[in-house]
């Protein structure tokens, strides 16, 4: 027999049993007359003592032979420790022991397997089966274990189906370059691994399903970050006969179940903020709401003073930092430096100080005086001892630094608090975006995304400023989900695809069968992804999705450990019908 117990269930009642154990064996402290060794499993540490004179000798000398990772199976009484460890449950005994057999032996692992870690990021990564025995990264695992069961359960109790839908698919655009699979019974063809799964669940729609959800990988050839891998994991649901209110219902009931039943966390309601509103207000399609710091448009009392940068400006927008007026020369020229670093991209910064005799002192005290600071403080609702840092420039990229600021002040001051969580609905984003390259409309959801009702008819002369019926989900300034209500018409759906450049060939040739199924009684639909593996990050307070993948790529889309992307043979790529002639090697 393997064990009786696992590792971390042993405590005092348990003292004068015998139990079998088995593990990894994480440290060895011999102490001379008396050693030590902490077995370990997925379940916790239990503390193994074997002693010279009582421990039989041939088992003291295996003991000492034993390595840091050898598994073992150990058999002995449970017993009282002189010394307790209050830090871990099992610490209250130990197991003296009577019998051990070594099951396999280990060679020294390249970093310590233990919370804290001497190994970096891609040793961790090239072993990653050894990272996966720490703890941490085993309980980031069972997190994302329990976030699953938890969806599921809701969305089994809300009626919903899980179907699963091909991999093996043609491409869908949604924004991202397709992953592309070559086909060795169709030489020169080639499947397209799903983006998502958007047209296949508006097909279970028209096939009545109702209410349809799949815990689904999606694969995206995009530049990576923290939050992006090349294949992901969504939350991927849809639903018939809804309007956006529905939706929106159901998965906010949805969200507030999995903070309640796996964070113990109850979240309040959520507020509906329209698109034009978090990009004024915050400078991001994201907002965080966990603080305030809004952005103030003071566009009209700085222009027509002489100051030629705010003049020649679109948008000059400030920002109140509370009890900033304090700020040395120095910090905020370090500031100054952080908003003209390129990811940030803004030309300079100004800034006010309302200081404690009512008086101002700014970086452009040359053309305003105090009057006219004093309007903008009020105009920002700025109060004394305040710092006022000001931007300027063309509004939309305006918006999106000092929105960037904003959250680096917000961070700077310590008001990102990770307990606390602020979801929010950004609703009615614009249905286009106009693209500049390609001198043609993007869809800024996805081309299945209906107008809104009243914009449609906008869609002929002013198409850009038609708004999309589409949502998505916002928690702490992270895009945890997205999606929209359906065109289902099959007219609406052709329009759209014109609108967006195709040929009327090519919206047959990609997307025939859509428009084939709407004309066979399509219901009215509508639905939403949640980034699962976001959702994981967010709710394990991380900001880096991959410590909730077990086995993520690196930011070059690389796995070290199997070593792939990597080359096939000649063979195959012949039997395939690629021809590599002019390939780098
Ligand atoms: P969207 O493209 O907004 O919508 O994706 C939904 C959610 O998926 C997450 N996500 C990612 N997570 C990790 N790595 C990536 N590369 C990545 N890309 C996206 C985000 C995002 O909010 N079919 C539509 C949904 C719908 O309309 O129902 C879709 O895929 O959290």
């Amino acid at each position: 027999m393997f064990r009786t117990h696992n590792c971390g269930e042993l405590r005092l009642e348990d003292a004068g049993k015998e139990a079998t154990l088995s593990g990894w064996v994480q440290k060895v402290r011999d102490k001379g007359g008396m050693i030590w060794v902490d077995l370990r499993d997925r379940h916790g540490i239990t503390q193994l003592i074997f002693e010279e004179g009582k421990t039989e000798k041939p088992l003291l000398d295996l003991v000492k032979k034993l390595g840091r990772e050898y598994v073992v199976t150990a058999t002995g009484q449970v017993v009282e420790r002189i010394a307790k460890n209050d830090n871990i449950p099992t610490g209250q005994i130990e197991v003296a022991v009577g019998n051990l057999k070594v099951l396999n032996a280990s060679k020294v692992p390249p970093f310590i397997i233990e919370n804290e870690t001497d190994g970096g990021e891609d040793l961790r990564m090239k072993y990653r089966y050894l990272d996966l025995r720490r703890n941490p990264v085993q309980e980031s695992l069972i997190l994302r274990h329990r976030i699953n069961r938890a969806t599921r359960e809701y969305l089994d109790n809300q009626g919903f189906i899980e179907i699963e839908t091909p991999i093996l698919i043609k491409s869908t655009p949604e924004g991202a370059r397709d992953f592309i699979v070559p086909s060795r019974m169709n030489p020169g063809e080639f499947y397209a691994l799903p983006q998502s799964p958007q047209t296949f669940k508006q097909l279970l729609m028209v096939s009545g399903f109702d209410r349809y959800y799949q815990i689904v990988k999606c694969f995206r050839d995009e530049d990576l970050r923290a939050d992006r891998q090349p294949e992901f994991t969504q939350i991927d649901c849809e639903m018939s006969f809804v309007d956006r209110d529905q939706v929106l219902e159901t998965f906010e009931g949805l969200t507030k179940h999995l903070f309640s039943q796996v964070l113990n966390v109850e979240l309040g309601p959520f507020p509906i903020m329209d698109y034009q509103q978090a990009m004024a207000r915050y400078g991001s399609d994201k907002p965080d709401i966990r603080f305030e710091m809004q952005i103030n448009d003071i566009t009209s009392p700085a222009q027509g003073k002489g100051f030629n940068v705010f003049d020649q400006s679109e948008s000059v927008l400030g920002i109140v930092v509370p009890g900033g007026s304090e700020y040395s020369r120095k910090q905020i020229d370090a500031l100054t430096d952080w908003v003209r670093r390129p990811q940030i991209g803004a030309k300079g910064m100004v800034y006010v100080k309302c200081l404690a005799d009512g008086s101002f002192k700014s970086s452009v005290d040359k053309f305003y005086t105090v009057e006219d600071l004093k309007s903008w403080s009020e105009n920002c609702r700025a109060k004394t001892g305040d710092l006022i840092l000001v931007l300027s420039g063309p509004k939309e990229s305006t918006r999106k630094a000092i929105g960037e600021l904003r959250l680096e002040m917000g961070r700077r001051l310590g008001l990102l608090n990770p307990q606390e969580y602020k979801p929010l609905w950004v609703v009615d984003f614009p249905l286009l975006e106009w693209d500049e390259d390609t001198a043609r409309f993007h869809a800024m959801h996805h081309p299945f995304t209906s107008p809104n009702e009243g914009d449609i008819a906008l869609l002929e002369d002013q198409p850009e400023a038609a708004k999309a019926n589409a949502y998505d989900l916002v928690i702490n300034g992270v895009e945890i989900g997205g999606g929209s209500i359906r065109i289902h018409d099959r007219a609406m759906q052709q329009r759209m695809f014109k609108l967006l450049g195709f040929t009327e060939e090519e919206a047959k040739s990609q997307f025939g069968f859509l428009m084939q199924a709407f004309e066979y009684g399509a219901p009215p639909h509508g639905g939403i992804a949640f980034g699962f593996d976001r959702l994981c990050a967010l709710m394990g307070g991380s900001d880096s999705i991959r410590d909730y993948i077990a086995f993520p790529k690196n930011n070059a889309g690389r796995d070290v450990m199997i070593d792939s992307p990597s080359k096939i043979s000649e063979e195959q790529l012949q039997e395939l019908g690629i021809r590599t002639e002019g390939l780098k090697d």
